[in-house]
């Protein structure tokens, strides 16, 4: 059946794979942004743009909603200005989002609202799966505010999922279109040691994860959004060289880092072994568990 799809951050990486296959079953899509003009220059006429929260109090009911804004964390050191807009725009905008979900008439039947596996902090060589201990570091405490920001205005008949999300990997965006080019000119190589985990999870994957949980009313809390096989920084460095055919020889040591991203480089090379447990207990199906069919996937497209 036809659904009224509300999406923050739907213009972003994610947000627009997202789109693509909202459209593909026919659903009406309402996008949050802060440049509508680009958003319907992107989509025309396909979906509908609003530039205030505020507005949804005017439009059709909302069936679901699936909350991905965020500004991008891993770009910039973390300096006192860069964590205020971190928080603002996840934790404050969640909050005013939540906010105005409870003054319409009719509340959304289910809430996607976006978090990331930086909840758990670094888990070194720890398998670690949904109901493992939170961390402790600015980005997992930043997580933990995100959640409890959807956990604690929830409108009362709405379900709620949260999305922990991995590093999530396809062309057109994220950590892969970053690597690419250094990797394509022979310069790839592991990060620090590259014995830190890495909980990956594959562009469509993540979508398809978001529409399983929207469609199934037995799902509710916190779901990591990562494939069932984390890898080591340096197979990852591996798999890529072997599928763009390129030597890995180069290693990108940790000061240097250190050096450019401060506290930032520690989403970099901190260690995540993620296991998403409760996707795999509902049945939700991987289209790319392992790293070299979402590579191929990645780099086929
Ligand atoms: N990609 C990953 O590997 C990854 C990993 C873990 C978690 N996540 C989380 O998943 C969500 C979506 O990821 P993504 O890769 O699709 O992100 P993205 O491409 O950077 O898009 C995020 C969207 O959020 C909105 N946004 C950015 N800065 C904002 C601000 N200061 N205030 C309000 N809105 C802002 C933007 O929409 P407008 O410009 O249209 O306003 C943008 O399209 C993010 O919250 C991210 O933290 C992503």
């Amino acid at each position: 059946m036809t659904k009224h799809v509300f999406i923050t951050g739907g213009s972003g990486f994610i947000g627009t794979r997202l789109c693509e296959l909202l459209l593909e079953q026919n659903n009406k899509i309402t996008i949050l942004s802060r440049d509508p003009e680009s958003v319907r220059q992107r989509w025309g006429n396909k979906i509908d743009v609003i530039n205030e929260l505020s507005e949804l109090t005017t439009m059709t009911p909302l069936d679901w909603v699936i909350n991905l804004a965020g500004e991008p964390i891993v770009d910039r050191p973390w300096t006192q200005q860069r964590k205020a807009l971190l928080i603002k725009s996840r934790v404050t905008l969640t909050q005013s989002l939540f906010n105005t979900l409870n003054q319409l008439t009719t509340a959304p039947e289910v809430i996607i609202s976006g978090s990331a596996i930086g909840y758990y902090d670094d888990t070194g060589n720890t398998i670690f799966t949904e109901s493992s201990r939170q961390g402790k570091g600015f980005a997992a405490k930043l997580c933990q505010d995100w959640e409890q920001a959807a956990v604690s205005d929830k409108p009362h008949s709405s379900r709620l999922c949260l999305l922990r999300t991995g590093v999530v990997l396809g062309k057109q965006g994220g950590m892969l279109k970053k690597v690419s080019l250094p990797f394509k000119l022979g310069l790839g190589g592991q990060l620090g040691n590259g014995k830190q985990w890495l909980s990956w999870i594959d562009l469509d994957d993540i979508c398809q994860l978001i529409l399983f949980l929207a469609n199934n009313k037995a799902c509710q809390g916190s779901y990591n959004a990562t494939s069932p096989n984390p890898i080591t920084n340096y197979d990852f460095t591996k798999a890529l060289g072997k599928q763009l055919h390129r030597p890995t020889i180069a290693t990108v040591p940790a000061f240097i880092l250190k050096t450019g991203l401060g506290d930032a480089a520690s989403l970099l090379l901190g260690s995540q072994r993620i296991l998403p447990a409760k996707a795999i207990k509902a049945g939700f199906e991987f289209t790319s568990p392992d790293i070299s069919s979402c590579l191929q996937h990645c780099c086929k497209k």
